[in-house]
């Protein structure tokens, strides 16, 4: 594997790291685009980058460097989340299907609670849909109008997730999407 996580310190030597990191790059599929100086230190003190339930980690390229971010969420229930957020710089090169793989060993390594990882991400984001898709995640649902969007029409939230005993197995469990009989008709798939 090309990249590898490494723990950072949010609250101490990495934090002027992180506040660079998370104002000094657009990410124009988050709910905050380019999220202010101020608000990226109340979330780094209130825990969102490490508490109980999460937990942070700079992503580092064999040959690059530092390319970017990865937050753990959730980390103390049966499913953890997860954002994952390269620098610009480093986006297009199709890095983030193995930190996605890199994160699924580290998050079924480390905590024996967790049995699905799952990830959520706006319909349109299509970079991180293809990454989902080729680290071998499934897309288990499309949330219509589940994502708000500043200004705009919302979009979907759709979300991908793999399970610990996939991962173990090297196993793809399958979808029970339709529902049986005559019920199937109201779950059209607008395919
Ligand atoms: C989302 C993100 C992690 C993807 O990382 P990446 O590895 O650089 O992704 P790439 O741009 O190389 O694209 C991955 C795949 O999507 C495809 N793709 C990207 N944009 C596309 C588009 N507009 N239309 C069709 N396909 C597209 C690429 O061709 C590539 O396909 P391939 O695997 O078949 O070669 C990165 O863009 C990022 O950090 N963005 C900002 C933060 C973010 O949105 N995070 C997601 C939060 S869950």
């Amino acid at each position: 594997m090309t990249v590898t996580l490494r723990r950072m310190d949010p609250t101490g030597a990495d934090r002027e790291a992180l506040i660079e990191f998370m104002t000094g790059n657009p990410f124009p599929f988050h709910l905050w685009p380019a999220p202010p100086r101020e608000q990226v230190e109340q979330a780094i003190a209130e825990g969102a980058y490490r508490d109980d339930d999460n937990d942070s980690f700079w992503i580092d390229h064999a040959e690059h460097g530092r390319v970017g971010c990865f937050r753990f969420e959730d980390i103390q229930d049966s499913t953890a989340m997860f954002d994952l957020r390269l620098a610009a710089a480093w986006r297009g090169r199709g890095l983030a299907t193995d930190i996605l793989r890199a994160a699924t060993d580290h998050v079924f390594t480390t905590h024996a609670n967790v049995n699905r990882f799952e990830g959520q991400t706006r319909e349109d984001n299509l970079a991180m849909r293809h990454s989902f898709v080729r680290a071998g995640w499934v897309q288990e649902a499309y949330y219509r109008e589940g994502w708000p969007v500043e200004g705009e029409d919302p979009k979907a939230s759709v979300a991908y997730s793999v399970l610990r005993r996939d991962w173990a197995n090297g196993t793809t469990t399958p979808l029970r999407w339709a529902l049986p009989g005559a019920l199937r008709a109201n779950t059209p798939t607008g395919e």
